[in-house]
């Protein structure tokens, strides 16, 4: 194992306790959920030198371990986004030293387009496969085979019927689809939703594929919940610009927030 790796596991070990089997990595618009986490500590992730040094703007950049009602629970503030560098590994040895301090399952969160006029702003969906269109990969450079990572039932199919059994207790509306990850930082042209349509995607995004790679290579369970802040590009007469992503973000995390810690207290991992 990676020196840096081993560091950083042994830090959370340290600072935060034992592993809980549930880590939530947050996305644009689910900050929120961080507050949801009781009694917790914090490690920032410029301690843990495997983690990546975030940009400026907004991200703190911060692992806090706690609970949720009893469920013990991870949290990470911060995402290193692929159209920040052209590279897809930025969140490799952050999701790799989850994996050697010992969670089981990696739960993303993102904000994301809809390309279904049924799917409005502010909804809930469930990834249930995705569109690696940009057709990068993190694991470029590894060695030996088990490079050949399987990537059917990425997103485990038992824990999305528990997430959609939590969601639905509380009267909570998911959807579920196929989400395609693009490189950005542009959003889409209306051709290019088109033909993610086309595809067969109901979400379109600019996250979450790689950190699902790294994860499903890592050994560990992969769930993920997007959120739609807009009408995908050339849907309905809007000009896309990442303020409106925020704002749409901001008013539906009240929800968004409720859903997860719903589903996070209801996963049997
Ligand atoms: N496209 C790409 N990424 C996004 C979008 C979108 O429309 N909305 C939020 N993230």
């Amino acid at each position: 194992m990676n020196e840096d790796i081993q560091i950083s596991a042994g830090t959370l070990q340290h600072r935060l306790g034992p592993a809980p089997a549930v880590a939530v990595l947050l996305g644009s618009g689910w900050a929120p959920f961080a507050a949801q986490v009781q009694g917790g500590a914090e490690v920032a992730y410029a301690d843990l030198p495997a983690f990546p040094a975030l940009g400026v703007g907004g991200h703190q950049g911060l692992v806090r371990a706690g609970h949720i009602g009893s469920t013990p629970v991870a949290v990470l503030a911060g995402r290193k986004h692929a159209y920040e560098t052209g590279n897809a590994d930025g969140m490799l040895g952050a999701i790799r030293t989850l994996a050697a301090w010992g969670v089981k399952l990696l739960l993303q969160t993102n904000a994301a387009g809809s390309l279904d006029a049924a799917m409005r702003p502010g909804e809930l969906m469930l990834i249930s496969d995705h569109l690696n269109i940009v057709q990068r990969s993190p694991l470029i450079g590894e060695p030996g085979d088990h490079r050949f990572q399987d990537m059917s039932s990425a997103y485990d199919p038992a824990l999305r019927a528990q997430a959609r059994a939590a969601a639905a207790a509380m009267g909570s509306s998911l959807y579920e689809g196929i989400y395609a990850w693009v490189l950005g930082p542009q959003f889409e042209t209306p051709a290019e939703i088109r033909m993610l349509r086309a595809f067969g995607a109901r979400a379109v995004g600019m996250s979450t594929v790689p950190e699902t790679i790294i994860a499903r290579h890592a050994g560990m369970k992969v769930l993920a919940l997007s959120m739609m802040t807009n009408m995908a590009a050339g849907m309905e007469n809007e000009v896309l610009s990442h303020a409106h992503t925020l704002a749409t973000a901001n008013a539906a995390s009240e929800r968004a927030v409720a859903t997860l810690a719903a589903v996070v207290q209801a996963l049997e991992v």
